[in-house]
C-alpha cells in the first residue's frame, strides 16, 4: 500500500494508558484538571492520527474503578470534563467516522453522563473508519467478573470461549500493541484479559505530550517486535508447505 510517511504498517489495535496528565499541570502549576483538559486535546489528535494510520481500533483507559478514590475535586472535575468533551466533541468524531463506544459500569455514573455516552453510541454507531474504546469508570478485573457473573446467571458453562465473548470489549479483536504514556510500567488493572499477547510500549511522555511523532515511535517500535504466540520463531518463518507430512 502506497504510504507517503513511509511508515511501517499499522496495527489494527492500539490500547493507551493516557497517564500523566496531574504531573504535566503540576509542572505548570496549574490544577491537575487543567492537565485532564489538555489531556482531551491530546486524545483528539492521537485519535486522528490513528485514524490516518490506518489503525481500526483505538482504546483508552480514561476513568479507573480506583480513580474514584482520587480528591472529590477532582472526581468532579473529570466527570464535568467528560460532560463536556461529549457535547464538544460527538458531532466531529462522527464527520470522521469515528464510531464511539463506552466501555465501564455504568450504573454508578451520573443520569446525565450515562445518558450522554448513550447518546454519542447512537449517534456514531453507523461509523466504520475507526473504532474508539473510551473506557470509563473500567476495570479489567471488574471486566471479568461481570462477565463470570452473567454466565453464571445465564447458566453458561464458564470457558475461555464464553467468557471472551461476555466481555466489555467482545466486539473487537484484543490489542495489538498497548502502550502506556508517563513514565510508569504497570498495568494499572487496563486490559487484564485482552493484552495476554499484547506487545507492550512504554513512552516517559506525558499523556498531553504525546504527539504524532511519539506515536509513530510507537508504531516503529512495534513493527520491529516477532510476536510469537508460544510459538519457536522458525516455526513463524516455516512454509505452510513445510508442515506437510512427506510422503
Ligand atoms: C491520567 O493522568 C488520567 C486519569 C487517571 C484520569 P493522571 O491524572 O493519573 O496523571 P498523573 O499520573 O497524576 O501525572
Ligand atoms: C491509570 O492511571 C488510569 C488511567 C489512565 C485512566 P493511574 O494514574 O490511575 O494509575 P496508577 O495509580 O499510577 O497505577
Ligand atoms: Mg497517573
Amino acid at each position: 500500500m502506497a504510504n507517503s510517511r513511509a511508515q511501517p504498517a499499522a496495527p489494527h489495535h492500539i490500547a493507551i494508558v493516557m497517564d500523566g496528565n496531574g504531573r504535566w499541570a503540576t509542572r505548570r502549576f496549574l490544577p491537575r484538571v487543567a492537565g485532564h483538559r489538555q489531556g482531551v486535546e491530546s486524545l483528539r489528535r492521537c485519535v486522528q492520527a490513528c485514524a490516518d494510520r490506518g489503525v481500526r481500533v483505538l482504546t483508552v483507559f480514561a476513568f479507573s474503578s480506583e480513580n474514584w478514590n482520587r480528591p472529590q475535586e477532582e472526581v468532579s472535575g473529570l466527570m464535568e470534563l467528560m460532560a463536556l468533551a461529549l457535547g464538544r466533541e460527538v458531532p466531529r468524531l462522527r464527520e470522521d467516522g469515528v464510531r464511539l463506544r463506552f466501555v465501564g459500569e455504568r450504573s454508578n455514573l451520573s443520569e446525565r453522563i450515562a445518558q450522554g455516552l448513550a447518546k454519542a453510541e447512537q449517534a456514531t454507531a453507523g461509523n466504520t473508519r475507526l473504532t474508539l474504546n473510551v473506557c470509563f469508570n473500567y476495570g479489567g478485573r471488574w471486566d471479568i467478573a461481570q462477565a463470570a457473573a452473567r454466565l453464571a446467571e445465564e447458566g453458561e458453562a464458564i470457558t475461555e470461549a464464553s467468557l471472551d465473548r461476555a466481555l466489555a470489549l467482545s466486539h473487537v479483536p484484543d490489542p495489538d500493541l498497548f502502550i502506556r504514556t508517563g513514565g510508569e510500567q504497570r498495568i494499572s488493572n487496563f486490559l487484564l484479559w485482552q493484552s495476554a499477547y499484547s506487545e507492550f510500549y512504554f513512552s516517559d511522555r506525558l499523556w498531553p505530550d504525546f504527539d504524532e511523532a511519539a506515536l509513530d515511535e510507537a508504531i516503529g517500535a512495534f513493527a520491529k517486535r516477532e510476536r510469537r504466540f508460544g510459538l519457536t520463531s522458525a516455526q513463524l518463518t516455516e512454509s505452510p508447505a513445510a508442515d506437510q507430512p512427506t510422503a
